[in-house]
């Protein structure tokens, strides 16, 4: 079985939503950072490659050890054999999704740009994706602008770009839009955010990882806002710290910030009623 694959490690997370029925399972993958190089790379794009792998092959270890995470030599394989696993064990598994929350591609380079959409299209599920800050806001194939939602029986998805620290006022207004539906939402985003209500528990954290209450992005305000204050609004999934965090960012709301999914974190994320 894949999963004994020494590469990955594993967190279990559950979203409680009053009036699901049964249990859904879904796979969390974020930050993966893939490079690649292909028959078409240029010698410059070659070499930003290699500079890339060297970069995250020190990286890699040091949120690690930061966060206290598993880190040796399984973790230690190319951003793009972690991806292959990630995505053959997604397979495997079978969630009724998997949920990509940026920093899918290192940085927007050409082989990744052919690869990426290709692998996705390949994908033998359901897939939703956002971008992070270290890529482009659309990607065909794999993630685009707006907000866009993955429906299930008494609660949704709905996937957006906050990758930039803020929200655009179109994707804001399309949110506030979904929450007057009534259908319970879970977000998925790039970049966890901090309120008062997680001050203390995010304290750890580096500031460059999350935006607040107090940015002075009028659009990160409310969209915070919107978050903690509309009932609707369940649970935010996102990435790009490099380090598991299981918070709340208002009473009964997790924030579920995911590790990275190049040194083998996998988060499982379960929805259920109770
Ligand atoms: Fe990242």
């Amino acid at each position: 079985m894949l999963k004994d694959d020494k590469f990955f490690w594993f967190k279990e997370n559950r979203i409680v939503i009053p009036g699901v029925k049964g249990e859904h399972l879904f796979y969390h993958l974020t930050d993966s950072h893939v490079d690649v190089v292909d028959e078409l790379s240029t010698e410059e794009e070659r070499e930003k490659f290699d500079y890339q792998a060297e970069l995250w092959a020190k990286y890699k270890k040091v949120f690690a050890d930061k966060n206290g995470e598993p880190y040796g030599e399984p973790q230690m394989i190319t951003t793009l054999e972690a991806f292959e696993k990630q995505l053959a064990l997604a397979e495997e598994m079978q969630p009724e999704a998997l949920l990509m929350t940026g920093d899918n591609l290192d940085n927007m380079h050409p082989a990744g740009e052919r690869y990426l959409p290709k692998r996705m299209a390949a994908y033998k599920g359901t897939f939703i994706c956002v971008p992070g800050n270290h890529e482009d806001p659309v990607l065909e194939g794999v993630w685009d602008t707006g907000v866009r939602t993955l429906d299930y029986d008494g609660f949704r998805f709905a996937a957006l770009d906050d990758s930039r620290l803020t929200v655009s006022s179109e994707d804001l207004a399309a949110l506030k839009a979904l929450c007057d539906e009534g259908i319970p939402i879970i977000i998925l985003c790039h970049a966890p955010f901090q309120t008062a209500y997680n001050k203390e528990t995010m304290k750890d954290l580096d500031p460059y990882f999350y935006f607040t209450e107090e940015s002075e992005d009028e659009n990160a305000r409310a969209f915070i806002d919107l978050c903690v204050t509309n009932d609707m609004i369940k649970a935010v999934i996102c990435g790009h710290v490099h380090g598991y965090h299981s918070l709340e960012f208002a009473p009964g709301k997790p924030l579920i910030i995911g590790s990275q999914g190049h040194a083998g974190a996998v988060d499982l994320v379960t929805v259920a009623g109770e």
